[in-house]
């Protein structure tokens, strides 16, 4: 279970002298609704039983629109920065009559015992905090190159290496964790997403696939099928350039080979500097519309409210550096038709406009023997928007594998 949404009414001792909710009173509804948050989960003992009181470090507020006397705000709570001694906390307030968006916050926070001192931040909180869906208790950190980063392992067999896309984290895999059998399920978060740690600089597809080769030795694996997604497809790419010999089979998913022209380099840039100067908000909101089916957005508005806080969510650095890592990634049509003797599985939404399936279904036909699959209702997001189909394919592809 993700950790709760909790709404808060605003008051008119909360509001200025123009009756708008007044820009110091943000911080006590923010301080609010954490306590809110954590009373409906492990309780404030999380901290006190460890001698661990969260002292905040920083706080960075954005105002977006304002609010006034009886508006209901709805605030929800990200971890987006795990340390030993300290953690970050995103936090926005929507108005829940219009889903406006009013302001968004970030705390850091040091954990301090009685004489001052910071002292390690309670194993529960991580737990508590990346709950959606997935069981926490099978996500762990693991330092690898030099970043810490949370991986969900789950099940005993032959392992498959999940990747997510951007600005996402492993969640999106979250039906193919839960119901693969036969075979071990390893997600991590990549750096700079999720709970990973995000550092500010050094990001580029061969530091996420060197990463990822790091994890694999870390996890005792030598050999993986790799199931990457978008993003995570260039990750895939990169991982057969340079440690081809670790990867098993192959699952491409809403994803393609080619690099960025020049108008996307462009793009990718101009998104870059949205991220630097409105925030994750921002390319949420300039991405969301173009990411599921027409379907899913009709028929499952929490999974795109969810969606939208997953992307929120993501360190603003950990964005830039994606969208760096992404601008500069080679070209990988030359590897395709070498991949003669790796099984490999195709799949594309039947409604993705970001990497259509006809495009996929041309990629798919240039490597030798190479299974296509198209899922219908389903956009760029496909795990994620029919978990039950995909599932089924990736456990039929991964049932024919020698
Ligand atoms: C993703 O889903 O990972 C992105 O759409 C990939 C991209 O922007 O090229």
């Amino acid at each position: 279970m993700p950790p709760p949404e909790i709404d808060l009414t605003v008051y008119p001792a909360d509001c200025d002298a123009f009756g708008h909710l007044n820009q110091a009173a943000f911080l006590a509804l923010f301080e609010r609704a954490r306590w809110e948050m954590l009373g409906r989960g492990p309780g404030i003992g999380l901290f006190t039983r460890e001698d661990a009181w969260p002292a905040v470090r920083k706080t960075d507020i954005e105002y977006h629109a304002p609010a006034f006397p009886a508006d209901v705000l709805r605030f929800t709570q990200t971890l987006v920065h795990h340390g030993r001694t300290s953690f970050t906390m995103r936090q926005s307030a929507r108005r829940v009559r219009d889903d406006a968006l009013i302001a968004s916050a970030e705390f850091v926070f040091v954990c301090i015992n009685r004489e001052g001192r910071p002292v390690k931040v309670p194993e529960g909180l991580s737990a508590f905090m990346t709950g959606t869906g997935v069981d926490p208790g099978t996500v762990r950190k693991v330092v690898v190159n030099g970043v810490s980063l949370a991986v969900d392992v789950r099940g005993e067999g032959p392992t498959i290496l999940f990747v997510h896309g951007y600005p996402l984290d492993h969640t999106i895999w979250e039906h193919q964790l839960e119901h693969l059998r036969g075979w071990r399920r390893v997600a991590p978060d990549l750096r700079g997403f999720g709970v990973s740690d995000a550092p500010d600089l050094g990001y580029s597809m061969a530091t996420y696939a060197a990463d990822l080769a790091a994890l694999l030795e870390t996890l005792a694996v030598e050999r993986a099928v790799i199931c990457g997604l978008s993003m995570g497809g260039y990750v895939a790419f990169e991982m057969l350039r340079t440690v081809r010999e670790r990867i098993a089979g192959l699952i491409l998913v809403s994803t393609r080979a080619e690099a960025d022209s020049a108008e996307g380099k462009r793009a990718r840039d101009t998104a870059a500097s949205l991220a630097r100067d409105k925030g994750a908000d921002a390319i949420a909101e300039a991405m969301l519309p173009k990411l599921m089916a027409p379907a899913t957005r009709l028929d499952k508005p929490a999974l795109v409210r969810r969606v939208r806080e997953l992307m929120t969510g993501s360190p603003v650095s950990g964005i830039i550096g994606a969208l760096g890592a992404m601008r500069d990634r080679a070209d990988s049509t030359p590897l395709l038709p070498a991949l003669e003797g790796l099984p490999v599985l195709v799949v594309a939404g039947e409604d993705d406009q970001i990497t259509p399936a006809a495009e996929m279904k041309a990629m798919a036909e240039t490597i030798p023997g190479a299974v296509f699959r198209t899922v219908p209702n389903a956009g760029h997001l496909v795990p994620l928007e029919q978990g039950e189909n995909t599932t089924r394919l990736l456990q039929e592809f991964l049932d024919s594998l020698p």
